[in-house]
């Protein structure tokens, strides 16, 4: 089946309504498409002071941080649109047209929740312990026309909502959830992950994004070794079924990159805060239910994932792969690519490619005259 055309950021119209919604939070007034001077000073503060605190350091981590309502104003303005974009580009790469029942735990201000809507999910419930936070993502996705059910509660302690849903996610909380310094936290992370697969319906998907930043990308890539080993399909980005190659010998990052639509009041914020980002980069994870398969891949064509960018290299760009059967990298022989092989040439990170007739030698492969090059999955879209 071929999947839908990915819905627009539409960040025209939601930058205003977050600053809508945080102005009615804080009862402030302004103009309603930018942040006056004051207010745009205490997000850069509080987006500074999150990013060092959730990602980089451990400060704020287990600490209910958006009880501070100029952190919580920051995330809204910053972090909710950098992660409503990291979902609206992987929930499309869910396969099947009707996600309708979504539970997204420890959502915060719920923007995977919305990322989910706009791909068409009618049932959301966003989960977290902050209420607030919760609130005010429901205030927002009310706005722009979805409602969104919230629940309080701490999704580890608590009994989690019965029923089947066609998406679980998990965004940016797992080292929250389970702090690396705690004892045991890997074997409870792994057992209570195994208890939310258990809550897919036969096509649901459990969706794990979390930071590509070297310390949370080992993490993630161990739970994708940990799930396999206990007989758990990957949707997306993995085709290689064996123990991760990333993580053999020397652990070499691996994560997901996607474009950025980056308008004024992200470009702002951003070169105030010194974040130097052009490109979405997230570590990801897309499992499917333990009792259905991998996804069904012609037997007859070898598949890859683009790992890496083009590497200029002395014999010409190269880009790294890992494939159905394992890492390997990828150059061309020809000076100038033919209809077979001219996708050589736009190739992107995260996009999901079959080769025939490549020239082999060890994990080298390289395009010569016979070879064919086809992309199976864009950026954001499922396998077809
Ligand atoms: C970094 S935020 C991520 C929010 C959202 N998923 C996103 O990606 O934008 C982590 C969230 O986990 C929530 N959280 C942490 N521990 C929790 C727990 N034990 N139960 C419920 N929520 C929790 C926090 O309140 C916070 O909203």
């Amino acid at each position: 089946m071929k999947s839908k055309k990915a819905p627009a950021t539409d960040l025209e119209t939601i930058i205003p309504l977050l600053i809508g919604v945080w102005r009615r939070f804080t009862k402030l007034s302004g103009p309603p498409d930018r942040l006056q001077t004051r207010e745009f000073r205490s997000v850069v503060a509080a987006v500074t002071k999150l990013q060092k605190g959730l990602e980089k350091g451990e400060e704020l981590v287990a600490q209910d941080y958006f009880a501070d309502s100029d952190l919580l104003g920051g995330y809204l303005l910053y972090q909710w649109l950098i992660h409503y974009q990291q979902g609206l580009s992987l929930i499309g790469e869910v396969p099947h047209g009707s996600i309708k029942r979504v539970l997204d735990i420890g959502s915060g201000p719920a923007a995977f929740s919305f990322a989910a809507m706009r791909h068409g999910a009618t049932n959301v419930t966003a989960i977290d312990k902050n209420l607030t936070a919760l609130q005010l993502g429901a205030e927002v996705c009310g706005r722009y026309g979805y409602p969104l059910t919230i629940r309080r509660q701490n999704v580890i302690k608590d009994t989690l909502p019965d029923g089947q849903y066609d998406l679980i996610i998990l965004g940016h909380c797992l080292n929250e959830l389970f702090p690396v310094k705690e004892p045991n936290h890997q074997t409870a992370m792994q057992n209570w992950i195994k208890g939310l697969l258990n809550k897919l319906s036969l096509q649901g998907q459990l969706l794990i994004v979390d930071s590509s930043l070297p310390e949370m990308n080992r993490r993630i890539l161990q739970l994708r070794d940990f799930l396999v080993s206990e007989k758990v399909p990957v949707q997306a980005p993995c085709v290689w079924q064996g123990l991760c190659p990333a993580l053999q010998g020397k652990t070499t990052p691996c994560y997901a990159q996607r474009p950025l639509d980056k308008p004024y009041h992200l470009k702002e914020i951003q070169r105030a805060a010194q974040i130097n980002a052009s490109s979405l980069k997230m570590s990801y994870l897309l499992l499917k239910n333990p009792h259905s398969n991998w996804p069904e891949l012609q037997a007859d064509k070898r598949y890859y994932r683009v790992i890496s960018p083009a590497i200029e290299t002395h014999g010409g760009k190269r880009f790294y792969l890992c494939g159905t059967d394992g890492k390997k990298n990828l150059g061309s022989h020809l000076k100038e690519e033919s209809k077979e092989t001219k996708a050589f040439h736009y190739l992107k990170r995260g996009e999901l490619i079959s080769i025939e007739n490549p020239l082999e030698k060890g994990a080298q492969l390289d395009i010569v005259l016979g070879t064919t090059i086809q992309i199976k999955a864009a950026l954001g879209k499922a396998v077809d």
